[in-house]
């Protein structure tokens, strides 16, 4: 790989920023300094430092985030965000090498929980893909009670207001109809809240519990990310 690109992927800066800092002496490649942006180094082998510092490098990155709620799920925020001290997902991850980090799927802002945090786009896409079905469980608090009425009718599907009525899902219910366990296989836009809108509730607290085989790790609180695990890896890319 290319030492600009793999400076450039370490979050080293932009691609013209690491040229400047090759060309300004700062970057050696095992000890020698580099004037080559184009040199080709090893990242299994290699060392690169920058000012005198070890670059650390990695291809993939995966971490679960518990996502707190004023949170934006997004890589990067862009204007109007920009300006008002909005915080995104990809900022909570403090320790990590790659800067194409991104959130395999959106939960509202006011969402907390699972989020897995990647640049790896093939392995995101299988998650998020329609097609896959790939089933999120969610806990839900109500402003009302879930009777069970409703919850047969959510279970079977409704009529959100899209094309199609929701497919099937799962409702476990919970502290007597006030809160629930509910597990779709789609990711529509506000989903569940939209869904629990059909039955005259409103959702008043939302959080992601498990998505396909990777369950929030209870030890993280709202804010906290650890990498994944390589056995949650394994299960995942099955
Ligand atoms: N459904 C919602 O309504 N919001 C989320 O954040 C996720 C699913």
């Amino acid at each position: 790989m290319r030492l600009d690109r793999y400076l450039a992927e370490a979050g080293a800066g932009t691609r013209s920023e690491v040229k400047k800092k090759i060309a300004a002496a700062e970057v050696c490649v095992n000890g020698e300094t580099v004037r080559d942006p184009g040199m080709k180094v090893d990242e299994t082998a290699d060392l690169v430092t920058l000012g005198g510092r070890p670059v650390r490098y990695a291809a993939f990155e995966y971490y679960m985030l518990n996502k707190p709620a004023g949170v934006i799920s997004a890589s990067r925020l862009t204007g109007d965000l920009r300006d008002k001290d909005q915080v995104c997902v990809t900022d909570l991850i403090t320790d990590r090498i790659r800067s194409d980090l991104f959130p395999a799927g959106r939960l509202d802002k006011d969402t907390e929980g699972l989020l897995l945090i990647t640049n790896d786009g093939d392995l995101a896409h299988r998650l998020l893909s329609p097609k896959k079905h790939v089933d999120k469980t969610y806990y839900a608090e109500l402003d009302g009670m879930l009777d069970e009425a409703s919850r047969n009718r959510l279970e079977a599907g409704v009529d959100i207001g899209d094309e199609k009525p929701t497919l099937p899902c799962r409702i476990r219910v919970l502290s007597g109809g006030a809160a629930c366990e509910i597990t779709i296989r789609e990711g529509r836009f506000h989903q569940i809240k939209r869904m629990f809108e059909t039955a005259g509730l409103k959702v008043t607290y939302l959080k992601r519990l498990s998505m396909g085989p990777l369950t929030l790790d209870p030890k993280l609180k709202p804010g906290e990310y650890r990498p994944l695990t390589e056995q949650e890896l394994k299960l995942l890319k099955q």
